[in-house]
């Protein structure tokens, strides 16, 4: 039986002395409950309706949990979306207070990111609309309203968001929906023997739970009917990072990061996972075989726990993959920036600023040329922190000075800081020019956003940097 052995993992250095506090006694974990799988809309049907609102649900069987979802209680639909396709959306805000809704790793104009700026006050209906130019993906949507984002996503409202393509359909992977493709929403939560779930569990950190919750399952098993299965793995976490293995050590082909498919899979053992990072995994088990995904505990506040997620029971009469893993998936090559790119620097301070600075939403930190490819440096001052650009994606080049391991290989829009760490990152911004509407880059550790540790950029038309406002006031009067 897996137990938590988190208290003794954590880090004696002074350094961690911040982050430092007890963890909760952990429940023997038993997977009883069949994983629930999102419904699934498919946006070639129409306009995608989402509605926010509160609810009840039962996260602990026998007890009822007071709970915020999309189009239910807990949580939200999964979107299925299809590069070039329009897709339109109305969301409607049944909740108590003003939230927005964040379509996290699309490439949307900045119109309609969803970020702070666009609120959906209580009542009403907000109706973005985009043509899809990610490619081949698994994202998702969350609120983003400034101060309240970790209240909100803390409560359920949150989704995936599959983006499909011509060649991805063409590789062969594993790719029907709640069959052999699985969505599995990783959060963690404490719930009480009485259903009740405390908000904000960690003085730094905010939410930390002592159970892990697969699409909102407690104690999650899959009944499996072919041998090959692909988990889409999102942490919707506000706060926790996984270490993710198999119990018995057995390799998983890594496919996808968070922005899409690898140039090919990379086998390993373990997939590291911070908040708002995904990945695509396909593992293959034998008929009759139940293999379990945990959690192992690392070095830092934030992974610093074992916990068990979801078992994977596979039929005895399960169906054989039909054909081999396909040995290439055709995803891009690492962003490589000319000499003399324009290069960043970002420091992360305590818990809630950025060079020196705190989130403010009428200024606006960065002004970036259409286009552009940039080296940005990420360094983190103290304790564990991640870094979220929206309106971009981005590879690694190096951490510490090192060049990234294989598996960091993908395209990313999110990154893990290990405490007192530097990143280069090559960034890649895309090509709609909007002064007037900012995107974020974030640490999405949701308190810390939440806290002020964000900034934000416009995208502008290549040569009027410099006559660009730097507050949006300004930009008003302008424009
Ligand atoms: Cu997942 Cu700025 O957000
Ligand atoms: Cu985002
Ligand atoms: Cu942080």
């Amino acid at each position: 039986m897996l137990r938590a052995f988190g208290a003794t993992a954590l880090v004696a250095g002074a350094a961690s002395l911040a982050a430092c506090a007890t963890t909760s006694p952990q429940r023997p974990w038993s997977p009883r409950t069949p994983l629930r799988i999102p419904e699934l809309i498919d946006a070639s049907a129409g306009p995608i309706r989402l509605e926010a609102a509160p609810g009840r649900t039962e996260l602990r069987p026998g007890t009822t949990t007071e709970t915020w979802g999309v189009n239910g209680a807990f949580l939200g639909p999964t979107l299925r979306l299809r590069t070039g396709d329009p897709v339109e959306l109305e969301v409607r805000n049944a909740l108590p207070e003003t939230t927005t809704m964040h379509w996290h790793g699309m490439h949307v104009p900045a119109e309609f990111d969803g970020g702070p700026h666009q609120p959906i006050a209580p009542g009403e209906t907000w109706r973005p609309s985009w043509t899809v130019r990610n490619r081949a993906a698994t994202l998702w949507y969350h609120p983003h309203t400034h101060g309240s984002t970790a209240m909100h996503v803390f409560h359920g409202v949150a989704g995936m968001i599959i983006v499909d393509d011509a060649d991805a359909d063409s590789r062969g992977l594993p790719a029907e929906y709640g069959v052999d493709d699985l969505p599995c929403i990783l959060i963690d939560r404490t719930i009480g023997d009485d259903g009740s779930m405390p908000f904000d569990t960690e003085p730094n950190f905010g939410q930390m739970g002592d159970e892990v919750l697969v699409n909102g399952t407690l104690g999650a098993y899959a009944d499996l009917a072919r041998t090959r299965v692909r988990l889409r793995l999102l942490n919707a976490s506000n706060a926790r990072r996984y270490l993710l293995e198999l119990e018995d050590g057995r390799e998983m082909d890594l496919i996808a990061a968070d922005e899409g498919l690898l140039a090919a899979p990379q086998r390993l053992r373990r997939v590291a996972l911070g908040p708002a990072e995904r990945a695509e995994v396909v593992i293959e088990g034998a008929p009759g075989e139940r293999l379990r995904l945990v959690s192992r505990a690392g070095v830092e506040r934030i992974d610093g726990d074992e916990l068990a997620i979801l078992e994977l029971r596979i039929r005895p009469d399960a169906a054989p993959a039909p054909a081999p893993m396909p040995t290439q998936l055709g995803g891009p090559p690492p962003l490589a920036p000319a000499p003399g790119a324009t290069a960043r620097s970002f420091r992360l301070q305590g818990h809630d600023s950025i060079n020196d600075a705190v989130m403010d939403l009428a200024r606006i930190d960065e002004v970036i040329p259409a286009g552009a490819l940039e080296i940005w440096t990420i360094e983190n001052t103290v304790y564990a922190h991640n870094f979220h650009i929206h309106g971009c994606e981005f590879t690694i080049l190096d951490r510490d000075g090192a060049p990234p391991e294989p598996w960091e290989g993908g395209r990313k829009d999110t990154v893990h800081l290990p405490e007192r760490s530097r990143v280069r990152l090559a960034v890649q911004f895309g090509d709609d020019v909007d002064p007037r509407h900012p995107f974020m880059y974030h640490c999405h550790i949701l308190r810390h956003e939440d806290a002020g540790m964000m900034g934000q950029f416009v995208v502008v038309e290549p040569g009027t940097e410099a006559a660009t406002p730097r507050t949006l006031a300004e930009a008003g009067h302008h424009g």
